[in-house]
Formats: structure tokens, sequence, C-alpha cells
């Protein structure tokens, strides 16, 4: 059952971040069960890729699994989690706190969690800063107002001073930014930076963060339910779907020929994808399963327009496989008539 998809060789190093094969397990109704299964992801630098996928799919904790985030009794099983030739999984918790924020940083998903409301912004940032770097005082200080001008906040200088009660979310949300590539880490994980936000704010938030990996060639993983900012920021996107990748490639590709009815069914609960943000992708009939309920066959089964009741689709777990033998990945029995139909849609 706990087959692991096998991956091409690669030249180590030309990868800003390579996870192979990760697996979290946590204990639930149907035992010790993986919420991340065989998750393999890749990103080049400067690149930005986006994670989509119902609520409870398992992009945070993916993530929250490559950073050694997961608390017990959730446990990381396998998998490795590639940064500069180094796999962050083997490296010791102290070796790992010095990588985390210097290779590899995040802006989590729960934005309470982010600043303390008893320390001003800059006292914040000037820890991050202090915690790796020989900075003294007046020169972090200098440093953190630099990056409070990098993400744009107003008046800078006096804002340092300012409490996180004191921004609006926006700006808040901006403060965490510069928190999050205050040590020019080589990948910004962001979960849902945006969606508390309002739409003008969301758009220079994502701008903001583009124009970063532009000037730095810092790579990107965007988690998002949104599929109009997918559309116009992302250049590959990953599909997950109960704790695995259903799908995975460019987002040109993915949009014009998706290859997994799950993508087919959130492309379509989108009603335009021109219009300015806020959709949710919460629109499919029926729930996913339970983590561990799904012994055999596609997880998506029950609730698939193609392969409801199909004997292959309950009997056998499709493999993630190239679509039209490229870089398109799809775990289906019928991607070829997915990619069919959607073509004659
Ligand atoms: N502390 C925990 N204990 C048990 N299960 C957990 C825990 N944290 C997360 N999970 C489970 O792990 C699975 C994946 O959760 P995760 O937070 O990664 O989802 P997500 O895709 O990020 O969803 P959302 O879009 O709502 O943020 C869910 O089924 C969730 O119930
Ligand atoms: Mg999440």
């Amino acid at each position: 059952m706990n087959q692991v998809t096998p991956l091409p060789a690669a030249a180590d190093g030309a990868y800003a971040l390579d996870i192979r094969n990760l697996r979290t397990t946590f204990p639930g109704a149907y035992g010790r069960a993986a919420i991340v299964d065989d998750v393999s992801l890749r990103l080049h630098p400067g690149e930005m890729l986006a994670v989509v996928g119902e609520s409870g799919s398992g992009k945070s904790m993916s993530f929250m699994s490559a950073l050694g985030l997961v608390a017990p009794p959730g446990r990381v099983e396998s998998g490795q989690v590639l940064v500069n030739g180094t796999d962050l999984l083997k490296l010791s918790p102290q070796a790992l706190r010095l990588q985390r924020g210097k290779a590899i940083s995040m802006i989590f998903q729960d934005p309470l969690s982010g600043l303390n409301p008893v320390f001003t912004v800059g006292q914040q940032i000037v820890e991050v800063l202090q915690a790796h770097l020989p900075l003294g005082a007046a020169q972090a200080k200098a440093r953190a107002i630099g990056l409070l001008e990098k993400v744009q906040i107003p008046d800078a200088a006096r804002r340092f001073d300012h409490y996180p009660h004191q921004f609006s979310g926006g700006m808040r949300q901006r403060v965490l930014t510069a928190m999050a590539i205050a040590l020019d880490p080589q990948v910004l994980i962001a979960d849902e930076p945006t969606t508390a936000l309002d739409v003008t704010v969301q758009a220079q938030v994502l701008d903001l963060i583009d124009g970063l990996r532009r000037d730095t060639g810092m790579a990107v993983v965007l988690i998002t339910h949104d599929l109009g900012i997918v559309a116009r920021h992302a250049d590959r996107m990953a599909v997950m779907y109960a704790g695995r990748l259903v799908e995975q490639g460019t987002v040109p590709e993915v949009f014009a020929r998706p290859s997994h009815p799950y993508t087919v069914s959130l492309l379509r609960s989108v009603p335009n994808l021109d219009e300015p943000a806020g959709q949710e992708l919460m629109s499919i009939s029926g729930t996913p399963p339970l983590p561990g309920s799904v012994r055999q066959g596609c997880a998506f089964e029950a609730r698939c327009y193609l392969g409801k009741g199909r004997e292959a689709c309950r009997s056998a777990r499709p493999a993630l496989q190239a679509v039209d033998g490229g870089e398109h990945l799809s775990a289906c029995h019928f991607s070829e008539t997915v990619t069919l139909e959607a073509r004659a849609a």
C-alpha cells in the first residue's frame, strides 16, 4: 500500500527545493494514517509553484513536514527535503533552526501565530536578524527599517516602533513578509498569505512577492484556494487531494488540459477565472475521505464524475504518471479520457 513514486535522477543542486516522497502520519479514526502521502515537489530558483486543493488535503502539513515543524502525535515517517544538497530531515533540531529562515522560510497561514502582540514589529524583525547574523543593535535596526521599506511600508523608520495592533491587516501581512525574507531565503513558502485581505491589498502583497523573486531569484511556494491568483502569478501548479498529489504541471498546461477529474471539478467550480480573486474552491459535491479510510483504490472515486463505481478505480490506487510523456503528471487511471474531455469542452 505504501508504494513510493519513483523519481527521475536529478543533478543535486539544480533545484532550490527538492522534496522527495514525503510521508507524514497522524493517529485518527482509522489508526495511524498518512495525511501527507508520498509527496514529491521540486522548484527551480525564481520559480513560483502554486499548491491547491480543498481544505484538509494536506497542503500546509506537507510544508510543515518539510520544515520539521510537525508536532507529536504527528510524525514524518519518510522522505527527503533537499536544500543545497542537504537533507533537512536529517539535521539536528539546532541545525534545522539555522536553516529555517535562511535557506527556507515560511509565512504561516494563521496570522495570529506570526507576530507577538507585546513587542514592536521592529523588535521582532531585529530578533530574527540577530538570531542568525552577527549584527550590533544599530546595524540590525537599520537593516530592519530597510526590510520594512522593501515591503513598502510607508514611513518605515517611525513604524519600526509600532506594535502589531497599530497596523492594518494588509500592513501586518507585509511585516510578516519582511520577517520571512529578512535572511534572503532561497525558498519562501507562503501559506495563504492573502486570504484575509481585500482584493487590492491581496494584489499588492502578491506583486511584492513576485518582485522579490524576480530581483533575488527566490523560489516561492504559494499555497492558495484561489485559482485566479494561480493563473496570474504561478509558473507551475500542484493539486492535492487527501494527502496526495493528483496532478502537477505548468499553469497554462493544467488549465488548458486538466488530466485529473478532481482538477476538472476544481476548474469548473470557479465561475470566471478573469475575475479578480476571492473565489473559493468548495463547491464540489461530497466530502473528502477521512485519512486512512480508503484502503485501496482511488481516494477520489466516490466523488468522481468519471470513475465512480468503476472497478479499476475501486481496486487500484492510480500512480502519479506523466501525461503525454512530459512534465505534466496525473494520478488517474483514465487521465487520457479526462484530457480528451477537457479538450472537447
Ligand atoms: N494536529 C493534528 N492532529 C491530527 N490531524 C491533523 C492535525 N493537523 C492537521 N491534521 C490533519 O491533517 C490533514 C491535512 O491538514 P492541512 O492543515 O495540511 O490541510 P490544508 O490542505 O492546509 O487545509 P486548509 O486549506 O484548510 O488550510 C487534515 O486532515 C487535518 O485534519
Ligand atoms: Mg492549510
